[in-house]
């Protein structure tokens, strides 16, 4: 893989990743089965293969952080209710690989515990990204912060795990969601 030659080649290993990126091709329950399959190539096989991968480059450095970034949607079924009248929906692969992140997170971190790499997940609520008005009001009406998140709190959330500040924390999934499910 050419992007794991090079940072070999530069640092000579890998401290920390996080594991951010996220396909969706599949946008509502009803759409073909073709979706969900591209959704199981990126999501699950193509995470695999790069956490996979990026795990070795933190083992050249004899230890460091992994950062998987999962959903609250890994965690619970999904407020339909939230949609209602709106183009928006909460399609199943969405759960269905972020569930499988926190037990991905759990396997790797007892399989890398041994090799000082720690590997934890963030399950973040929903991020503004101007969705539709009337989900923004009714899921704000709900969430104890009174807002969606914003992309700056996620930041020290990642710092800490990705830091030293966690030493002793891994195979963990901290809840990010302003108290929505509190
Ligand atoms: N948006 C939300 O409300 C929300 C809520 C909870 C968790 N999250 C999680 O936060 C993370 C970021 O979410 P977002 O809303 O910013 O997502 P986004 O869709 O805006 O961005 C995802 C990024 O992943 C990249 N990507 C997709 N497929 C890729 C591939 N095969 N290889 C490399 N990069 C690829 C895309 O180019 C894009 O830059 C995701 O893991 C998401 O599941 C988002």
């Amino acid at each position: 893989m050419k992007l794991k030659a090079e940072i070999q080649s530069e640092f000579g290993g890998l401290d920390a990743f996080v594991n951010n990126a996220v396909a969706r091709p599949m946008k509502r329950y009803t759409d073909p089965l073709d979706c969900w399959k591209s959704s199981m190539d990126i999501n699950a096989s193509g995470m695999f293969d790069i956490v996979r991968e990026m795990a070795d480059l933190i083992e050249q450095k004899d230890g460091g952080s992994i950062v998987n970034i999962g959903s609250m949607q890994g965690m619970f079924g999904p407020d339909f209710s939230l949609y209602e009248g709106t183009e928006m929906d909460s399609p199943p692969d969405y759960h269905f690989h972020k569930g499988g992140m926190i037990a991905l997170t759990k396997y790797l971190a007892r399989k890398f515990g041994p090799k000082n790499i720690r590997v934890n997940c963030i399950s973040p609520g929903g991020l503004y990204s101007g969705q539709d008005e009337a989900f923004v009001e009714r899921y704000n009406k709900k969430v104890p912060l009174g807002r969606m998140a914003g992309h700056d709190d996620i930041k020290g959330v990642v710092v800490f795990l990705a830091a030293q500040a966690s030493s002793y924390i891994t195979g963990e999934n901290i809840l990010m969601d302003g108290g929505l499910h509190a």
